[in-house]
């Protein structure tokens, strides 16, 4: 089969299906590739999403066309994914496969899936001849040959977990006779009046820097060492000399309007600004502003890369996910970091701090293709650490708090969770004020119980708190919309559902999931404990395209007449039963 060929890996498993041989266990054995020396570039980076993280998606879409009811097992084996040891290789292109793992298991509640990473001391060899012998018809075949060559280094330890590995972890990398599992050290770093990588009147670049968090940062430089700064984004800004005549003939509230106050202040807290539009994956256009800004401002002292597409484009669940979505997250994320790395190899910087989101960590919802962008960045991190002069930071930011946050998890009741403006400028100030982390992750809330919930929650299968075993309901929250109360019986399951899951008195047919606190972990929850009820699988996607009561409700009936039909029968069977039981 053809790894970039969706149809093929429907065409598969419809045969396998057809045999009665359909597998109970998946091994993807395509991100084990030799370590090649050349550089990372936008091809080799392609390349290696075509037999990983795409494959992947195609491998899951054909699963979910399947509409599995068993639970299956994806363990997808890779090498050079993981630098746990000092000496180990990283290709941070492999990174995206991270994603896929965390994602699909969030959004396909029957599939568990995990990563193992194998580190072999002579991964090129056994690579090699593994891929130079006839591929195996079965993938345990392939795992009996590697243990055939286990005086080549994969240890016994590897070949078990491929089999055995029955933890509830997600990521696990097996070598040098251990078995690793990431984890996350919650440090306290201290607050310095003057961050020790800032130099007054420092010249830095922010990408994405007439965006929300960009123009945060802009502030802080501007305000604590009156920093000369080049904000850089896609879109044509007007000239300075066209910003009275900008302000005087638009609306208080247009989007370029309030940007443009907000440079004008920057200038006012003694700040240089040069506003240029550059795509950061654009060679030729970077280079260019570099050279002009250098040429202005004197040598670059820093930059920020804060470029990255939010918002509802940026959604998309596995089910519908194309290439082209995927492109879009990786533009500013891989492809720019990629000419940032070559543009700013000679600089001598004081740091360059990559803005990267807490979804490399926790996975979610519709955020495949957002991680993988940011897990990439992550990586290539940890691959510079050890060959390059540069020093990178790689910071996982948690949501942050704006009025128009594009970030379309950003519920009404997370946002009051969501890093402030303020909180961000003095998490920046403490991080840039340290130079033991490379890679710091900012997290409002316990992060190992948020992992706890949001990765391994599957292989717990947790269900919805019954009534009864509430100990206290809250009050319907504040909502945009009225209550109004279940029309029938299917919207009083779901507004039921919701209540126990939520812990809400009432639920209402108008209210959506996401204003009363729904989010990756609580949407996974409730599509776990409704398809159960209905005997089909339900797409998470359900939850985004039909997210209030009445909505899901509608879109229940419309996709699965028959199961809910069946489901409401026996209900009503059992409704009586009980009834009847306690008349
Ligand atoms: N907001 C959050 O809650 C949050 C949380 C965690 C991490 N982050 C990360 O923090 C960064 C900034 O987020 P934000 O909230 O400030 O987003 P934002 O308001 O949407 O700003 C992002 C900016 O990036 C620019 N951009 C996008 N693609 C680009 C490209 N290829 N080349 C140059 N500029 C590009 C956009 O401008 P143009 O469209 O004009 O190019 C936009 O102004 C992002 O990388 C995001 O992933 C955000």
């Amino acid at each position: 089969m053809n790894p970039q060929q969706a149809p093929d890996y429907e065409a598969l498993l419809q045969a396998l299906h057809a045999r009665q041989q359909f597998p109970d266990s998946v091994i993807h054995l395509w991100t084990i590739a030799p370590y090649t020396q050349i550089a990372l570039d936008v091809e080799i980076f392609e390349r290696s999403q075509v037999r990983g993280f795409y494959s992947l998606l195609f491998l899951t879409q054909a699963l979910g066309k399947q509409n599995l009811g068993d639970r299956l097992q994806l363990t997808v084996v890779s090498n050079h994914l993981h630098g746990v040891t000092a000496e180990e290789i990283v290709s941070p292109e492999k990174a995206t496969v991270l994603a896929a793992v965390k994602v699909i298991g969030q959004e396909y509640p029957n599939i568990n899936c995990r990563s193992i990473d194998v580190m072999i001391s002579d991964a090129e060899k056994l690579v090699e001849r593994l891929l130079g012998e006839s591929i195996p018809s079965q993938a345990e075949d392939l795992v009996s040959r590697i243990s055939r060559r286990r005086s080549e280094a994969l240890d016994a330890k590897a070949q078990r977990a491929l089999k055995v590995d029955v933890s509830d972890d997600v990521a696990i990398a097996y070598g040098k006779g251990q078995r690793w599992v990431q984890a996350f050290e919650s440090v306290k770093l201290p607050k310095t009046n003057t961050s020790a990588l800032l130099r007054t009147g420092g010249v830095y670049l922010i990408t994405g820097g007439l965006g929300n968090i960009g123009l945060v940062l802009a502030e802080y430089l501007a305000k604590s060492v009156k920093a000369k700064l080049i904000l850089t984004g896609r879109a044509v800004f007007p000239t300075k000399d066209e910003w009275e005549k900008w302000l005087a003939t638009h609306d208080e509230d247009d989007e370029i309007s309030g940007k443009i106050r907000k440079v004008q202040r920057l200038e006012t807290l003694g700040a240089r600004v040069m506003v240029a539009a550059a795509d950061v994956a654009d060679i030729q256009q970077m280079q260019a502003v570099i050279a002009q800004a250098e040429s202005q401002f004197g040598r670059l002292n820093g930059v920020i890369h804060a470029a990255g597409v939010l918002g509802e484009s940026s959604f998309n669940t596995i089910e519908k996910i194309e290439k082209i979505h995927c492109d879009r997250q990786f533009q500013s994320k891989v492809y720019g970091l990629l000419v940032l790395e070559k543009i700013l190899q000679e600089k001598q910087l004081d740091f360059c701090l990559l803005m990267s989101s807490l979804s490399s960590v926790l996975g979610g919802l519709g955020s495949v293709a957002y991680a993988a962008a940011n897990l990439f960045m992550d990586a290539f991190i940890h691959q510079q650490k050890r060959n390059n002069s540069i020093p990178w930071i790689g910071v996982n930011w948690d949501i942050w708090q704006f009025k128009n946050n594009k970030n379309i998890f950003t519920s009404a009741s997370l946002a009051e969770f969501a890093i402030a403006p303020e909180e961000g400028m003095d998490a920046l100030q403490r991080i840039l004020s340290q130079d033991e982390f490379e890679q710091v992750v900012v997290s409002t809330g316990d992060l190992q119980s948020r992992i706890d919930r949001s990765i391994q929650v599957k292989l717990r299968e947790p269900d919805i708190p019954q009534q009864d075993s509430l100990s206290s309901a809250y009050s319907r929250p504040n909502l945009p919309n009225c209550y109004v109360a279940p029309r029938d019986r299917l919207e009083q399951i779901i507004a039921n559902l919701w209540q126990q899951l939520f812990g809400i008195e009432q639920v209402g047919i108008h209210d959506n999931f996401f204003d009363l606190g729904g989010e990756s972990i609580n949407g996974m929850t409730f599509i776990n404990q409704f398809q159960k009820q209905l005997g089909q699988i339900v797409h998470i996607s359900a939850i985004f395209e039909a997210p209030t009561v009445n909505e899901f409700a509608a879109y229940l009936q419309k996709k699965y007449p028959e199961a809910l039909a069946k489901m409401l029968k026996l209900e009503t069977v059992l409704v009586g039963d009980r009834e009847e039981g306690e008349l």
